[in-house]
């Protein structure tokens, strides 16, 4: 089994370039912002008094490279902005990090597979054989946060944006547990002013590369 990681902040592109990258590859592609995100949704849904319990028994799966929580295919109910208002609050509980932990490695288990994030490479894998930590302006990641809220027909105002997207960079970096930042080994790459077939072209002959030596 060999791992890939992507890590890096709200925005830097890690999601398309994960997916892509998983395709061209042909390995499995595991986004761990939906599963902090689905916590988020069991917080807002069940309230405090519930919500470990809800987190603990949710069963993640990944089937034909959809990820399913309790059966059901996680959509776009947890990309809307209440979700991106209270998921950096929410992942920054250290217990939810622990089970979110146990829950990723489970399902990235005995696989090919292309784990994204922010703490993969840190802390999630870190026996991972490529590494890569995506970097982009505030700018560029809150135009490209925009685009994709106007795609889904969700009204925000770009300055809503820019503050949701360094509100959790902020709580994202400085937290306790498992903050943002790039593994020692981890190969930085910025992906301001390329497409996202640029990025993914350039990262794919610099991880079959890597992928030899493993
Ligand atoms: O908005 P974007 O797609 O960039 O973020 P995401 O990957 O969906 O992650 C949403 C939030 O979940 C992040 O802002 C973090 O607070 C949290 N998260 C985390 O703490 N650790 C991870 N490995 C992945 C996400």
């Amino acid at each position: 089994m060999m791992y890939i990681t992507i890590d890096g902040p709200a925005g830097s592109g890690k999601s398309s370039v994960a997916q892509r990258l998983a395709k061209e590859l042909g390995f499995e592609h595991l986004d761990t912002g939906a599963l902090y995100r689905s916590a988020a949704l069991l917080w807002l849904r069940y309230g405090k008094d519930d919500f470990f319990n809800m987190l603990n028994n949710a069963k993640f799966e990944l089937v034909n490279g959809t990820l399913r929580m309790n059966g059901k295919a996680l959509g776009d109910e947890i990309r809307t902005p209440e979700i991106g208002k209270v998921v950096s609050k929410v992942a920054e509980m250290p217990k939810v990090r622990e089970i979110i932990t146990q829950k990723t490695r489970e399902l990235a288990d005995e696989k090919n597979i292309v784990v994204e994030g922010r703490d993969i490479g840190t802390v999630v894998l870190p026996n991972a054989c490529v590494k890569i930590f995506l970097v982009a302006s505030v700018e560029e990641r809150a135009k490209r946060r925009y685009a994709q809220y106007q795609l889904k027909g969700i009204n925000i105002r770009f300055e809503d944006v820019v503050k949701e997207i360094e509100s959790r960079d902020r709580i994202d970096s400085s937290r306790e547990v498992a903050p943002l930042k790039p593994a020692e080994d981890a190969l930085m790459f910025n992906t301001d002013s390329l497409t996202l077939n640029e990025v993914v072209k350039k990262l794919k002959e610099i991880v079959l590369e890597k992928l030899k030596k493993c």
